[in-house]
This record gives structure tokens, C-alpha cells and sequence, in this order.
């Protein structure tokens, strides 16, 4: 199969449409990461989904819808604080998990009684699930395990050959996936750590836990489980507090004959300025936005990425911290 990059223009959506509705899968852009679209009602091209990906098939996906759409057409609200939430982050980078009314196929739930739903603010996305205007689902386009796309380029280095068209609507702004946020229970609870933070929510309904597990748990968003986001290199991580160990595994890496980048904010750099470089940028968002982007890039030019932790783990870095520890911890 032929894969094709089209610029996210009202011709590309028309036959991204048509391809969808006769049961295909897509490259579709979101403000986090790029997914890997499929119409949540039919069965076969959901099935799609997970063989492309080659993903586990005890992890459900999220199901996509523009602003518009009613969202009581797919799911129960059952607590009050949901609708405070939606309001203030929707569109936006969040994804709420609600109980499902079966609307979304059992194949996309991974035959759970909830259903993830996110409405995407990226204005070219919008358009997409406006023209089809039916629940998209879309985990992230790329092989499962492998670092997220946030470029259309991206997604053709993981997906050429597999998929007919990737719609290419720019390097994603957030640059690491929504938060989910259960909103099942009486108090909002995090099941994976994003852009709209533990914070934000307690700001506008008072209170959020974070859902933590152990191994050997019932995870209830099973994905959190899975090895993730990794790039095809070796990879360390230090915290800003052993620099010193930095320096010492770059020097080793050298010896060995090894090409070493080390992965940091802009503040860190400032003490590694004779070093290979992948920086990150300055603030937390900066350093969302360019996180898979820099872990992508690193993996053609390096043998090893050293990665320096964030000083903290407040507000988008826990994001941050959770995708580091997974891609290079
Ligand atoms: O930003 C994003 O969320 C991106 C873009 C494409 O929208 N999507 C994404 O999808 O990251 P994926 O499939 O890579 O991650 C979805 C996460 C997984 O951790 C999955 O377990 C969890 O959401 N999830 C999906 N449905 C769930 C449900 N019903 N209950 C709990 N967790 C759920
Ligand atoms: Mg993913």
C-alpha cells in the first residue's frame, strides 16, 4: 500500500471522509500527538487500529468528536463536576472517561463498561470530525511502544506501507498525549498525567486524585501499564543532581566509539555547551512540546541519549516526567 501525506485542506478531509467510511484507518493531527483514526462504530476498521499498531488488545481507545457533538449520545454523565470540566477544557487536551452507552464498539473499549472522550482543539482536526461528525477513535500513530508522533513525518516513519493517507496538519503545539481523566466517581481521578494538570482541575472543581498503581494492580487505564515511548537507542536518565554522572557516562560513551547526546531544558545546556545537544527547551510546556520530537530526532543521530530529569514533578512536569521515565528510565 501506497502511503500519502496530504496537507489538512477541505480535499484531503473529503477523502480522508470516504477512506474512513469505507472502513480504513488514517494519520489524523491532534493539538497533543498525531492518532491513528478510525470510525468508532465499525467494528472491522477499529480491528484495523490495533494490527497496524500492533497493539494490545486489552487497551481500550479514545474516542474523538468535535465540539459540537453531543457527548450524551456516546456516554452517561453522571457527576456534576464532569460538566464544570467540560466547559473549561473542552476542546483542549483533556480526555474524560465516563460509563459508555455502547455507542463505540466493544472491540474499542476492549469490552469495558466506560468510554474515553476527548474533543481536540487542533483547528484542522476540528474540521476532520466535523465533516464525519460520528465518534472517531485514535490512540497515538505510532508502533506500539516507539516514541509518539508529533509530525505527519513522524507518522510515515513508523506507518509507511500500512496505511493509505496521513493527513498532515503540523507539528502538534502539546507535543505529549491528554490527560484522563475517571470522572465515574465522586472525586476526578488522573489515570495518565498531561497538559491540563492536577492544578487546573482542583482550581475548577476543588479536588483530583491521582491514580497510582503497583505492579501486579488492576490498572484502570490499562495503558499505563505497557512499555512506552521508546526511541530506537540506548537511553539513561539522571536527575539534575548528578550532573556530575552525566558527564561521566558522555565521557564513557566517547571512549566506547558511541555517538552521546545529552537531553535537557535550555538551563541544564548552559553547563554541557561543549557537548552533543538535544535541548528541550525552557519551560514546562516548552519542554512537552518538544519532547518527542527531540527523542525522534535523537534516535537517528544518536547511539545513546543521556536524558536530565525536570528539577520537579509540579504541574505539566509530571507529564513530562512520567513519558521521560518511560522513554529513557
Ligand atoms: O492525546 C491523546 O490522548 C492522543 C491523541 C491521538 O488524542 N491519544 C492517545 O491514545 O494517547 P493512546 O491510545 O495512545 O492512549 C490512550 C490512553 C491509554 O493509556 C488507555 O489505556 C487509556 O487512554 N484509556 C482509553 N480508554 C480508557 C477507558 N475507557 N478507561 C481508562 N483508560 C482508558
Ligand atoms: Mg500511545
Amino acid at each position: 500500500m501506497k502511503t500519502e501525506i496530504l496537507t489538512l485542506n477541505t480535499f484531503s478531509v473529503q477523502k480522508a471522509k470516504d477512506i474512513l467510511f469505507a472502513g480504513g484507518v488514517i494519520g489524523m493531527p491532534t493539538e497533543t500527538v498525531y492518532g491513528l483514526a478510525g470510525i468508532g462504530t465499525m467494528p472491522n476498521a477499529v480491528k484495523k487500529i490495533f494490527e497496524v499498531k500492533g497493539r494490545p488488545s486489552d487497551n481500550p481507545l479514545i474516542a474523538h468528536v468535535h465540539k459540537d457533538y453531543d457527548l450524551n449520545k456516546l456516554v452517561f454523565v453522571e457527576q456534576e463536576y464532569a460538566y464544570k470540566l467540560i466547559k473549561a477544557f473542552m476542546p483542549g487536551p483533556l480526555t474524560l472517561v465516563f460509563k459508555s452507552k455502547g455507542v463505540v464498539c466493544k472491540e474499542a473499549t476492549c469490552g469495558g463498561e466506560t468510554l474515553a472522550v476527548r474533543m481536540p482543539s487542533h483547528s484542522g482536526c476540528q474540521k476532520l470530525l466535523k465533516a464525519v461528525d460520528m465518534p472517531i477513535v485514535a490512540p497515538s500513530a505510532n508502533l506500539s511502544k516507539h516514541t509518539s508522533p508529533v509530525t505527519a513525518e513522524h507518522v510515515y516513519n513508523d506507518l509507511n506501507g500500512k496505511i493509505e493517507l496521513i493527513l498532515d496538519g503540523g507539528k502538534s503545539s502539546g507535543g505529549i498525549e491528554s490527560t484522563v481523566l475517571d470522572v465515574t466517581g465522586s472525586v476526578p481521578r488522573i489515570l495518565r498525567a498531561g497538559l491540563i494538570t492536577k492544578e487546573m482541575i482542583e482550581e475548577v472543581v476543588g479536588a483530583c486524585e491521582i491514580a497510582y498503581h503497583k505492579d501486579g494492580d488492576k490498572v484502570k487505564s490499562p495503558g499505563v501499564k505497557y512499555t512506552h515511548y521508546k526511541p530506537l537507542c540506548e537511553t539513561m536518565l539522571f536527575e539534575q543532581s548528578q550532573l556530575d554522572l552525566v558527564e561521566i557516562e558522555y565521557e564513557k560513551a566517547i571512549k566506547q566509539g558511541k555517538v552521546p547526546y545529552v537531553m535537557c531544558t535550555d538551563e541544564v545546556a548552559e553547563k554541557f555547551s561543549d557537548k552533543n545537544l538535544l535541548k528541550l527547551g525552557l519551560t514546562p510546556e516548552q519542554v512537552a512540546s518538544n519532547l518527542y520530537d527531540k527523542l525522534l530526532e535523537g534516535e537517528k543521530k544518536a547511539d545513546l541519549i543521556i536524558a536530565v530529569a525536570m528539577p520537579d514533578e509540579m504541574g505539566v512536569n509530571m507529564g513530562v516526567m512520567n513519558r521521560l521515565r518511560k522513554s529513557c528510565g
